[in-house]
């Protein structure tokens, strides 16, 4: 069958990773959040994730000078308040009163966790050598929380254009990754 073109400022949407992420950053002693799609595993132990954050939003300024975040992984009874959270900015705005988000402390870093959320983890910023060229934050995760009861969580991944996939269907493979 022949293949059409396919816009390369497209091409995100066919390589989208996941899942989509609730990052909670602290400045001035006010916690923000901020939706966020892009980010990779870089390492099993300690763990690394490399994420993007564009210098425009005001995430950037907190993460950049504070070098402290939280990744919050929402399932898809958050999928609204996730869009609205990534819809507008925390410069002037409190999104977790705004979206009824609740804070709850972190044990390793300044940013609260989110409650509702059932994995959260906490991250230092260890590697800001790409940041000015690439917006590129490498985390070192110092601390992970689960919800045990969330037995299935269907986490959202992002398709671009307000269009996500919800997890579905687990199957399970003699895979040789780890
Ligand atoms: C589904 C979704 C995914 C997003 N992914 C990213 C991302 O990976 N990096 C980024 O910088 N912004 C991303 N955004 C945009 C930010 O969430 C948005 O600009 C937000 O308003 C920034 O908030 P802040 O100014 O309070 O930091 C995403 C938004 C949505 C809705």
């Amino acid at each position: 069958m022949a293949k059409k073109n396919f816009p390369l400022p497209n091409v995100y949407r066919l390589l989208e990773p996941g899942p989509v992420v609730l990052v909670t950053t602290a400045h001035k002693g006010k916690a923000n959040i901020i939706t966020m799609s892009w980010l990779t595993m870089m390492e099993f132990v300690p763990p690394l994730v490399g994420c993007v954050i564009s210098g425009r939003n005001y995430s950037f300024e907190a993460l950049t000078r504070n070098g402290e975040c939280v990744l919050n992984i929402p399932t898809v009874e958050l999928a609204k308040q996730v869009v609205k959270v990534g819809n507008c900015t925390g410069s002037k705005l409190d999104k977790f009163n705004k979206f009824k988000l609740t804070p709850s402390p972190a044990s390793k870093v300044a940013p609260p966790l989110i409650a509702e959320c059932f994995a959260n983890l906490e991250c230092k910023v260890v590697d800001r050598r790409m940041v000015n060229k690439y917006n590129f934050f490498v985390l070192e995760v110092v601390k992970a929380w689960i919800d045990p009861a969330r037995k299935e969580p269907r986490t959202l991944h992002h398709q671009g254009k307000g269009v996500f996939v919800v997890d579905g269907d687990r199957i399970k493979l003699p895979s040789r990754m780890a």
